[in-house]
């Protein structure tokens, strides 16, 4: 049967998707937007693209939900994104009351979907999300990790002058400027970072890996990074429908793994059509664990002022 991807929200993020999808033939698509014409227009561009691919997915966009009936996964990018000077944080009242929404629609049209969340500020979003669908846990993940450890390995790549594929890095922690870079989990064909570059010069990476989405809203000024979030996204996407078990970081529901509980927050996990199918613990050192659970601990803060 064919399988269909539903991405909510049909802005820079949403869109560029939408077009991995469709170009990968893997799903059909459909594309739900607030703005109207919006995902209409976009669906039809990429269904006229579809021949030039050789691909066969059908690709549809609306303003209602009913054509994300059934799907097997569904994306939430619906929001706004952050103006230069912006926290992600500072996203949250607005985003809550979009994500809250869609999400509810969503879920209830397509109970057996799992769920990825995009939005900002997303650890948080993924939380209101999980609750909003009633899902359980393993089925509501966030995207953020893949992105950032997509940013430590060019940064790495760029230091070295090797291919970015031949440089593997992990970055635990919530999406935000609390993320945790893990340079001792982070090698370049096979040989950990910590072996190869001084702290100053990790440190330097790991700045601006940390301020990496930042970097993007200063020079586009109108918005945010969205090639990389949507092929982030995909691969996550990817998994699912495929049931690769691939171990991606991804915001995953935390219940007691890493001494955190009730809370969503980057950590490695193997990723399948069931969704979060295992969580995979590192043997962290002090400084690792203090800062993975410093970062759970923002997060928790966020969720709490959404008052669920
Ligand atoms: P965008 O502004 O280009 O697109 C957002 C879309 O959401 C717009 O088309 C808007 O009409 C739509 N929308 C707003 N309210 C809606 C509603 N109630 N129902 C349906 N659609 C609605 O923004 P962009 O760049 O696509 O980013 C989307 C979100 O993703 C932002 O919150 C951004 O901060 C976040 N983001 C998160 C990343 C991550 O790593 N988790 C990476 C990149 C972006
Ligand atoms: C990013 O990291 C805005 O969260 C988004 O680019």
């Amino acid at each position: 049967m064919r399988k269909k991807v539903s991405i909510i929200g049909a802005g820079n993020v949403g869109a560029s998707l939408a077009q991995l999808v469709a170009q990968s033939g893997l799903a059909d698509v459909a594309i739900q937007d607030i703005m109207e014409g919006v995902p209409q227009g976009k669906a039809l561009d990429l269904s006229q693209a579809c021949p030039l691919w050789g691909a066969s997915s059908a690709v549809v966009g609306s303003n209602d939900f009913a054509p994300t009936a059934n799907s097997d996964v569904i994306v939430i990018t619906a929001g706004f994104p952050r103006k230069p000077g912006m926290l992600r944080e500072q996203l949250l009242a607005a985003n809550a009351e979009v994500v809250s929404g869609v999400t509810k629609k969503a879920a209830e049209l397509s109970p057996n979907a799992i769920i990825i969340v995009v939005t900002n500020p997303m650890d948080a979003m993924t939380y209101l999300s999980y609750k909003a669908s009633g899902f359980n846990p393993s089925r509501v993940i966030g995207m953020g990790g893949v992105l950032d450890s997509a940013r430590f390995r060019t940064f790495v790549a760029w230091e070295f002058s090797v291919a970015p594929k031949d440089v593997e890095a992990l970055v635990l922690g919530g999406h935000g400027v609390a993320m945790v870079p893990m340079p001792r989990f982070t090698t370049v064909k096979g040989v950990p970072l910590t072996e190869l570059l001084s702290k100053e010069k990790i440190d330097a990476l790991i700045h601006r890996t940390r301020e990496g989405g930042a970097e993007i809203v200063a020079l586009l000024k109108t918005g945010s990074a969205f090639y990389a979030p949507a092929a982030a996204t995909f691969e996550m996407v990817k998994a699912i429908l495929l049931d690769e078990k691939r171990i991606l970081p991804c915001s995953a529901y935390l219940n007691g793994e890493y001494g955190v509980k009730d809370v969503y927050n980057g950590v490695p996990a193997i990723l399948g059509n069931g969704g979060v199918e295992k969580i995979i613990e590192l043997k962290l050192n002090d400084k690792e664990m203090d800062e993975f659970q410093k970062s759970a601990q923002s997060v928790r803060a966020v969720i709490d002022e959404l008052k669920i």
